[in-house]
């Protein structure tokens, strides 16, 4: 076994460094294509659990660690930490970290979960142009250094974030997309499992739509057992909307309990490092630029259903009922609203256009 300090990325002016590659004697299997993941916002609460779970996935070799100039030590210490549960585990990732965000050149998946999140009481809209000021430059940085990377983003308000970072980078519409709706979903699976006695496995269901206030709930694509919801007798007694009140309610409630959520989004943005570099084509509801994928709607990014694979996303397309269609352009209008405002706002401010 060889063990060395790799060439550090910015290690000579303090402000990053690099944490330790062991090399396995054995090369990666050849049918595997090996990939690094950087994480922007890497000293939060959900990007450090999220390089945590990242790390499982077989496909990852290599994890870049960015935060804010003046977090280096918090950084340093991350990497270690996180070299320890590799150790651990048993497994051989090679884990760097850097203040410059020009150190996300060569990534494959740049996850993006730095921003400021929702205090208690506040909406994730209230975030949108505070978040945008933060990702804006960012993304014009990754476009122009990482031209082929997938840009996965999580901050809040996702849907305006993945319009303004599908802007300022540049990148092609399907290497640019949002959590979306993908939680909110996998919460509402789980309760409806929990319903009716069934495993998890057994339920399909999609909320598409904002992360947020005005999701929709897609009934007329929801199965148990492979057998469409409404065929079932229980049916007529299911608490739909208290269950999609739960499910709205429940990233407050646990920032209200306990300070913030971490597993669920951090295990969901896992699913999906996964899913695109396993080149699984699995669909998830996520936040991705539609054109007129759900009737003939389109024009912002939103949570819908999409093929995900190692090319990044592409919408489904999908016919559902009258009801979730007319939801479903509320929910449209919401976000087109608030992201013209705020992509309007940010080509007024001064700073983010002399950035570019
Ligand atoms: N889409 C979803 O389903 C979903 C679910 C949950 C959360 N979220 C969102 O994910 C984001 C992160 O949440 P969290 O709980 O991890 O928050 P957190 O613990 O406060 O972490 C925020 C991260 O953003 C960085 N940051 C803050 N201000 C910044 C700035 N001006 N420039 C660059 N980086 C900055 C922080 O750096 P420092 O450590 O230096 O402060 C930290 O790394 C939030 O926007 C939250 O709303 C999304």
């Amino acid at each position: 076994m060889d063990i060395r300090r790799p060439r550090g990325c910015g290690v000579e002016d303090g402000r990053s460094g690099e944490g330790w590659h062991v090399e396995s004697t054995e090369d990666a299997s050849p049918t595997r294509i090996m990939a690094k993941v950087a994480i922007l916002g890497a000293t939060g609460r959900i990007g450090s659990f999220a390089a945590s779970a990242i790390s499982h996935i077989p496909h990852v070799s290599e994890l870049l660690l960015v935060g804010r100039s003046g977090r280096e030590e918090y950084l340093e210490g991350l990497a270690r930490d996180l070299m320890d549960s590799f150790a651990a585990r048993g497994t051989d990732t090679r884990v760097s970290w850097s203040c410059e965000t020009e150190d996300v050149a060569g990534s494959d998946i740049i996850v993006c979960t730095a921003g400021v999140p929702r205090q208690p009481g506040q909406d994730r809209l209230d975030l949108a142009l505070e978040n945008a000021r933060i990702i804006a430059p960012t993304a014009r940085t990754i476009g122009r250094v990482a031209p082929d990377a997938i840009l996965f983003m999580v901050s809040n308000p996702v849907d305006v974030l993945t319009t303004v970072a599908l802007d300022y980078s540049g990148l092609p519409h399907q290497r640019v997309f949002g959590l979306g709706t993908h939680l909110d979903s996998m919460r509402l699976k789980s309760l409806i499992a929990d319903y009716f006695g069934v495993h998890v496995s057994e339920v399909h269901t999609r909320i598409i739509g904002e992360h947020g206030e005005s999701m929709v709930p897609l009934w007329s694509a929801t199965t148990i057992g492979g057998i469409q919801i409404s065929n079932l007798p229980a049916f007529s007694q299911l608490p739909t909307d208290e269950m999609v009140e739960t499910v709205k309610n429940t990233g407050e409630l646990i920032i209200r309990q306990k300070g913030s959520t971490i597993f669920g989004p951090g295990e969901a943005i896992a699913t999906l490092v996964r899913t695109i570099l396993g080149d699984e084509n699995r669909i998830l509801t996520i936040s991705t630029y539609i054109r007129k994928e759900v009737h003939n709607i389109g024009g912002v990014c939103i949570g819908v259903p999409a093929r995900v694979n190692r090319s990044g996303v592409f919408p489904v397309p999908i016919l559902i009922e009258k009801s979730e269609v007319q939801a479903f352009r509320q929910s449209v209008e919401r976000i087109r609203s608030i992201t013209k405002e705020v992509l309007e706002r940010l080509e007024n401010t001064d700073e983010i256009r002399s950035s570019g």
